[in-house]
C-alpha cells in the first residue's frame, strides 16, 4: 500500500499560497529559545512543538521511543511566547510533527545552490497513512529573497524561485524538491517550517487559500547564473570527493 498522497501536489511538487496577511509582533520569533542546528547555511531553531514536549529539534525518530514526523506534541513554553505563530501552524487542522522557527543568516544563490537538499520526511511513517509535506510560512519580510527548488539539483532548467515577503506560505514536497533559500539579509530571515501530514484537512485549507504554481521569479543574469551554478557545482563536487559520496543525497535530518 502506498502512502496517501495529496493531488494538488502531484505535478510540481510544491504549490503557492495566498499571503496571509496576519499581523505578528516580532517579539514572537525573537523571544523563543533557539537550538544550534545545522542545515542549508548558517542557521538556528526554534521548536514549537517536537517529538516529545521537549526543546529539541532532533528527528522524531531518533528519540526514544522512535516515531515518524508525525503526532508533534507542543512545548508550552515556546508557544506561551509564540501563540500567534502557534494558531497558524494549527491552523491548518492537519495532524502536524515538527513544527519550528528557522533563523537564516544572509547568503549568495551560489550558497543556496550548494546548500540545496532533499528533506528525510517519512521515515517510519506507515504505508496507508499521510506522506508528510512541509509548509513554509515567512514571519520576516524578505521580499528579495527566494525559495530555490529544483526536480533535479543539477538541472538549472528545473528551477523554480519563489519570492519570500511576509506570509509568503509554500507547501512543498521536500523529499521530492530539492530545496534551499537565497536570504539576500541583510538582518537574519524567519520562517516558521511545519512538518504536515497529508490528508483531506491539510487539501481543503490549501484548496481555500488561493494555491497556484504560476510563480516564476524575476529572471536571473545569465552570467550571473552561470558563474553561481559553476561555483556551487565544484563545491558540490569537492564535498562529494572528500566524503566518498554525496551527502545531500542522503536524506537531510533537519
Ligand atoms: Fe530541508
Amino acid at each position: 500500500m502506498k502512502h496517501y498522497r495529496m493531488s494538488v501536489l502531484e505535478e510540481r511538487g510544491y504549490v503557492v499560497l495566498g499571503r496571509d496577511g496576519t499581523v505578528i509582533d516580532p517579539g514572537e520569533w525573537q523571544r523563543l529559545e533557539y537550538v544550534d542546528w545545522k542545515s542549508s547555511g548558517d542557521t538556528r531553531f526554534a521548536p514549537l512543538a517536537s517529538a516529545y514536549g521537549g526543546i529539541d529539534c532532533n528527528a522524531f525518530w531518533h528519540c526514544d521511543p522512535p516515531k515518524p514526523d508525525k503526532d508533534g506534541v507542543w512545548i508550552d513554553a515556546q508557544v506561551a511566547v509564540a501563540p500567534t505563530i502557534s494558531a497558524l501552524a494549527r491552523e491548518a487542522g492537519a495532524n502536524v510533527g515538527r513544527v519550528r522557527i528557522i533563523e537564516l543568516q544572509p547568503n549568495s544563490y551560489a550558497d543556496a545552490l550548494y546548500n540545496s537538499h532533499l528533506d528525510d520526511n517519512n521515515r517510519l511513517n506507515p504505508a496507508g497513512e499521510g506522506w508528510v509535506v512541509r509548509g513554509f510560512r515567512n514571519l520576516t519580510d524578505d521580499a528579495d529573497s527566494c525559495m530555490v527548488l529544483r526536480e533535479d539539483v543539477r538541472d538549472p532548467a528545473t528551477e523554480t524561485r519563489i519570492a519570500l515577503p511576509a506570509g509568503a506560505r509554500i507547501i512543498v514536497d521536500s523529499q521530492r524538491m530539492w530545496h534551499s533559500v537565497w536570504h539576500a539579509g541583510p538582518e537574519p530571515r524567519y520562517c516558521l517550517i511545519t512538518s504536515y501530514e497529508s490528508g483531506p484537512e491539510l487539501e481543503k485549507w490549501i484548496f481555500e487559500n488561493d494555491p497556484t504554481t504560476d510563480v516564476e521569479g524575476a529572471p536571473l543574469d545569465g552570467a550571473f547564473a552561470r558563474a553561481s551554478e559553476a561555483e556551487a557545482q565544484e563545491r558540490r563536487d569537492r564535498r562529494t570527493a572528500f566524503y566518498g559520496y554525496d551527502p545531500t543525497n542522503v536524506l537531510s535530518e533537519a
